[in-house]
C-alpha cells in the first residue's frame, strides 16, 4: 500500500464498527492532534455527532446518515411492517434535523426511505439487510463519483501544465477525504494527478484556513501534506495576496447544494474567493457530485443557510474569549456563490457550463429528491 491509500486507510470518514453494532468515524474535531475512531450506536449520539462536526462536508453526512438509518433500523424489535416503518420514519425525520444546508443529508435519508416504501412485501430481517447493502453502495458510489470529478479536474490541471512549473491550486474549507468516501471532490484532481504520476510538488495547493471552524487548516493541510502534495496555509483574508502575485493559477472548492440555476452553496467565505478570482481573470471550479445538485431548488435564494453557535467566532479557538461580552456575533456555516462567478461546475457525469439547469438536465443530472 502507497503512503496515500494508507493515509486513505487510516482516515476512512464512516464505517461499520464491530459485527455492524455501531457506525464508526473518525472525531474530525479532534483533528489534526488526534486521530481517535469512535462508534456511534444510539440516534442521539449520530444526530450529536453531524451537528457538531465529528463528522462532516456534505458527501460525508449523507454516507454517515445511510450508514446511521441502517444500523438504527436494525435495532427495532418488531416482525410488523407497518410499526417498523413508522419507526424508521421517526428515525430519518430526527436525522434530518441535524443539519439544514447540505442537500446530501435529506437525499440520503430519502433513498434510504424509499427502500423501506418499496419493500413492503418482504419480511422486516430482509429488509434491514437490504438497508445495510444500500448504505454500503452509497458509500461506494461516492467513491467512484469523486474519481470521475477527479480526472475531469485532472484534465484542467495538465491544460495548466508547463514544465518545471508548479501549478498554483486554491481551495476553501475541506471538500477532501475527509469530506467524503475516499478522494474528496475539490481534493480529487490532485489525487488523481498522484495516480497519473505527477510528483507532489508539481502541485501547489494553498489552503484557506476556513474560520471559524478552520477546516482548511485543520483538514485538508493536513491530508494534503500527508499525501505528499505540496501544500501551504494562509489566513482566509490573505488570498487576494497570492492572486495579485500570479501564485494561483485555478481555485477548487467544493459545495454543499447546488442549485437548478447553478447557484452554488459551500462553506462560508467561498463566495469571497469567487469574487477574487473573477476580479484577477481566474478560473473558479465547484466540484459537485450528482447528490448535491438540488433540481428542486431553483436559485441560491432558495438554500436553507445553518446558522451556527456565536462561541465557534469568539472562544472556541482562544484561551479566553476575544471579544466583549455584549459584541453581538454574526456566524453563519455557509455562503452562496451566484452562478455568474463559475467558470465551471464539475460533476461525476462531466463538467458542465453555464446555462447550468440546461447542462445539468442534458446530462440527466441532479435530485428532485
Ligand atoms: O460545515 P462543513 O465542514 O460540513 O462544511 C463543509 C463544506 O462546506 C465543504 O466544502 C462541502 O461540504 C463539500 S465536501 C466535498
Amino acid at each position: 500500500m502507497n503512503q496515500v491509500e494508507a493515509f486513505f486507510d487510516q482516515v476512512i470518514t464512516v464505517k461499520w464498527g464491530p459485527d455492524k453494532k455501531s457506525v464508526d468515524i473518525i472525531d474530525q474535531s479532534l483533528l489534526p492532534g488526534t486521530l481517535k475512531r469512535i462508534q456511534l450506536d444510539t440516534a442521539e449520539e449520530i444526530w450529536e455527532a453531524i451537528k457538531k462536526l465529528r463528522v462532516r462536508g456534505a458527501p460525508a453526512i449523507g454516507i454517515m446518515a445511510a450508514f446511521a438509518t441502517a444500523l438504527l433500523a436494525s435495532q427495532i424489535d418488531t416482525e410488523d411492517y407497518g410499526t417498523f416503518a413508522q419507526e424508521c420514519r421517526e428515525i430519518t425525520s430526527y436525522l434530518s434535523s441535524s443539519r439544514p444546508t447540505a442537500v446530501n443529508l435529506f437525499w440520503a435519508l430519502n433513498r434510504m426511505q424509499k427502500l423501506i416504501e418499496d419493500s413492503q412485501d418482504l419480511p422486516v430481517a430482509d429488509i434491514k439487510d437490504k438497508l445495510f447493502a444500500e448504505a454500503e453502495a452509497i458509500q461506494a458510489e461516492d467513491i467512484a463519483i469523486s474519481r470521475h470529478i477527479g480526472e475531469t479536474g485532472f484534465s484542467l490541471l495538465s491544460e495548466l501544465k508547463e514544465d518545471n512549473k508548479e501549478i498554483g491550486i486554491l481551495t476553501h474549507c475541506n471538500a477532501g477525504t475527509l469530506a467524503t468516501g475516499k478522494y474528496g471532490t475539490a481534493t480529487a484532481p490532485m489525487y488523481m494527478a498522484l495516480e497519473h504520476g505527477w510528483p507532489g510538488d508539481a502541485m501547489h495547493v494553498y489552503c484557506d484556513e476556513t474560520r471559524p471552524l478552520l477546516q482548511g487548516a485543520r483538514l485538508t493541510a493536513f491530508e494534503l501534506s500527508q499525501a505528499g502534495i505540496k501544500t501551504t496555509l494562509q489566513c482566509d483574508n490573505m488570498a487576494s495576496v497570492l492572486m495579485a502575485q500570479g501564485k494561483i493559477q485555478i481555485v477548487f472548492v467544493g459545495c454543499d447544494r447546488v442549485a437548478r440555476n447553478g447557484d452554488a452553496a459551500n462553506k462560508i467565505g467561498t463566495n469571497t474567493v469567487a469574487i477574487l478570482a473573477k476580479h484577477y481573470g481566474i478560473p473558479f471550479y465547484v466540484c459537485a457530485p450528482s447528490s448535491t445538485i438540488d433540481m428542486a431548488t431553483h436559485t441560491g435564494a432558495d438554500i436553507p443557510i445553518e446558522m451556527r453557535d456565536p462561541h465557534e467566532v469568539s472562544d472556541m479557538w482562544y484561551k479566553e474569549r476575544m471579544t466583549a461580552e455584549e459584541v453581538n456575533i454574526f456566524n453563519p456555516a455557509f455562503d452562496v456563490t451566484d452562478h455568474s462567478l463559475i467558470t465551471g461546475i464539475i460533476t461525476d457525469r462531466g463538467l458542465c457550463k453555464a446555462p447550468f439547469d440546461e447542462a445539468f438536465t442534458a446530462m440527466g443530472l441532479g435530485l428532485s429528491q
